[in-house]
């Protein structure tokens, strides 16, 4: 088995598409519960509006993939923007495949995706994590992520 783990070839439209699916997968994983699948034609069209836009704004969208094979089992979606004037890269999603998980791959796409916020100029990586997400916590908290912020939410009792 060989795993590779890079840059996402943005001019490759099934690699795209792979990219995309794969960050679809980071909330049927992360959140089952409100997770809708994209349709097959939704998501072809998903990939041409990727490959559009960073054709017009190469520097803001970035994604790290993992293959085995021809098998895409990891994905981690990028995007390069202000926080308190600073520049900074969101991370909107990381996924990797249930069957390879717990051998370093989220940890290897992470690194890679660090080193393209570098790139691009980036003096912040930011990401928003479910409290009840202990897998990612621990890895940020690895990595020397901190607590920037928290989000409140209270559910209302209306019919
Ligand atoms: C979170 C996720 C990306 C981790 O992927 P992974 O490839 O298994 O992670 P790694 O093997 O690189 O683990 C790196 C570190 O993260 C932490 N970690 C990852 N999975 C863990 C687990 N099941 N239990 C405890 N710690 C875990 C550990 O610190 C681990 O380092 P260690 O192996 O030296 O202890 C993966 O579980 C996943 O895709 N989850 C569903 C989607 C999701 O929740 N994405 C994040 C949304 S914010």
């Amino acid at each position: 088995m060989t795993i590779e783990i890079r840059e996402l070839d943005y001019t490759n439209f099934s690699e795209v598409r792979d990219f995309l699916i794969g960050h679809e997968y980071t909330w049927r994983d992360s959140d089952p519960s409100t997770f809708q699948p994209k349709s097959e034609e939704k998501r072809d069209e998903s990939a041409t509006k990727f490959m559009e836009r960073k054709e017009s704004d190469p520097e803001r969208e970035g994604g790290i993939i993992a293959y085995d094979g021809s098998r895409m089992i990891g994905s981690h979606r990028l995007e390069v923007w202000n926080i308190d004037h600073e520049k900074a890269c969101h991370i909107h999603g990381l996924w990797v495949d249930p069957e390879y998980r717990g051998r370093g791959i989220a940890l290897e796409m992470k690194k890679l995706g660090e080193k393209w916020a570098m790139e691009h100029g980036c003096k912040i990586m930011d990401s928003n994590v479910k409290v009840s997400n202990e897998n990612m916590i621990t890895l940020n908290e690895k990595m020397g992520y901190t607590v920037a912020r928290f989000n409140y939410r209270k559910r209302l009792d209306c019919k």
